[in-house]
């Protein structure tokens, strides 16, 4: 598959699954969404079409969106994830989505030393993860996701 024909398939199934979330799942009443890895903001701006009454708080290293995407000060948090992350572990996060897959086999399973249990710490009981990585945490369990979206590309969990 050429990368372009992956950049495709996996900006697809970016809206399947957070347009499944919105449409099909039900979320906690309360709490913020984190969006782990702002990059251009499209998928922040998808999410805040879709949950106009929910905060949204956005990480990144430094902020790249475009000008029509970039969060209010005080819901932009910029640093390295692994350590800007650990103030939002507080159990209350309705959604967590995490877009910061390398496609560097070895860049990955660094940040899968620590995404897991950052994740699981910010959602509350009941709250969604969704992400381009796999989080394998005993308190996330796996969630089938839409049809449309192909297996080991994006991924699906229930905070327990
Ligand atoms: C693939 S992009 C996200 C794209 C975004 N979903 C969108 O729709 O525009 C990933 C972003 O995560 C950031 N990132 C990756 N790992 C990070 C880390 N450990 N700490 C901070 N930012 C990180 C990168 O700087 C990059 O901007």
């Amino acid at each position: 598959m050429s990368r372009l024909d992956s950049f495709i398939r996996r900006l697809t199934a970016q809206r399947d699954v957070l347009n499944h979330i919105c449409a099909r799942m039900e979320l906690p009443a309360d709490g913020p969404i984190m969006e782990i890895g702002l990059g251009n903001g499209r998928t922040f701006d998808h999410l805040r079409e879709h949950f106009p009454d929910r905060r949204i708080v956005a990480f990144d290293r430094a902020c790249g969106a475009h000008a029509s995407s970039v969060p209010e000060a005080n819901d932009l948090v910029l640093g390295e994830i692994c350590e800007t992350g650990r103030a939002f572990q507080t159990g209350t996060a309705a959604l967590v989505h995490a877009d910061i897959g390398t496609g560097y086999p070895e860049k990955d399973a660094l940040t899968l030393t620590w995404l897991p249990q950052m994740v699981a710490g910010m959602l509350a009981s009941g709250g969604i993860a969704v992400s381009g990585l796999p989080l394998d945490e005993p308190t996330l369990q796996p969630l089938e996701v839409p049809e449309s979206v192909p297996r080991e590309r994006y991924f699906l969990y229930r905070k327990v």
